[in-house]
């Protein structure tokens, strides 16, 4: 089985975590992007999604999925999304995408966090994948030199602007051990938005795509 079947078939299996009528909150990236394909099997059956990115919008409403602002939705019961990293622990590091802000906040609103993967993403440790950070423009060579101080090895993401209209640092040779105080202490550089350490808010149930099938983790 290759990795986009792998893909397909975590995203299939994610649909059950949908409640009738309710309105579910929507990640980003290509392993949502068949998530999102299998909501448009099943779009008369929901009310609706809040999207955590311009490109998961374009994607919903173009199945006819209607698109809520975050703001106007006062319960999430559930929020799927996939991930770069995920540790047994389910923390992950996520914004390969780019989609690292609005992920963690529409993540924060939801009751359930299912965090969908194949399992070439399930590490022991964070950090192989460079953590993307959010930054102001202006702050990027300052939180550069600081995240060095951190012993990481930021490289700007050229040519990437956030649907924030921010920038991306890439940090390259973390090992990052103790995920909720680095995503904390990165979080506390001024001029960071957020960074892609998703620990203090991890997910709820990971589900991962292997040759033979699909394993839950809660
Ligand atoms: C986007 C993300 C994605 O969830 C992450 O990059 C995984 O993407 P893919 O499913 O394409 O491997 O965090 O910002």
């Amino acid at each position: 089985m290759d990795q986009n079947a792998k893909k397909q078939a975590v995203a299939k299996a994610a649909i059950q975590y949908v409640e009738n009528d309710s309105i579910v909150g929507v990640g980003t990236g290509s392993t949502v992007n068949f998530f999102i394909e299998e909501l448009g099997k099943i779009k008369d059956k929901i009310e609706g999604a809040v999207s955590s990115s311009e490109a998961s919008t374009k994607q919903l409403k173009a199945l006819g999925i209607e698109v809520f602002e975050l703001n106007e939705v006062s319960n999430l019961s559930v929020y799927i999304d996939g991930a770069d990293e995920v540790t047994e622990h389910k923390h992950m590091i996520k914004g390969g995408g780019a989609a690292l802000t609005r992920e963690k906040i529409v993540a924060g609103a939801a009751k359930t966090f299912v965090c969908i993967v194949d399992e070439s993403k399930r590490v022991p440790v964070l950090g192989r994948f460079p953590l993307p950070v959010e930054v102001i423009p202006m702050a990027r060579s300052f939180v550069a030199r600081e995240l060095v101080k951190l012993g990481g090895d930021p490289e700007y993401r050229q040519g990437v602007v956030t649907d924030n209209k921010n920038v991306i640092l890439d940090v390259h040779n973390l090992e990052i051990l103790n995920p909720r105080e680095l995503e904390q202490t990165i979080n506390n550089i001024p001029g960071v938005v957020t960074n892609g350490i998703f620990a203090l808010r991890g997910a709820d149930i990971v589900l991962s795509a292997t040759e033979t099938g699909v394993d839950t983790f809660k």
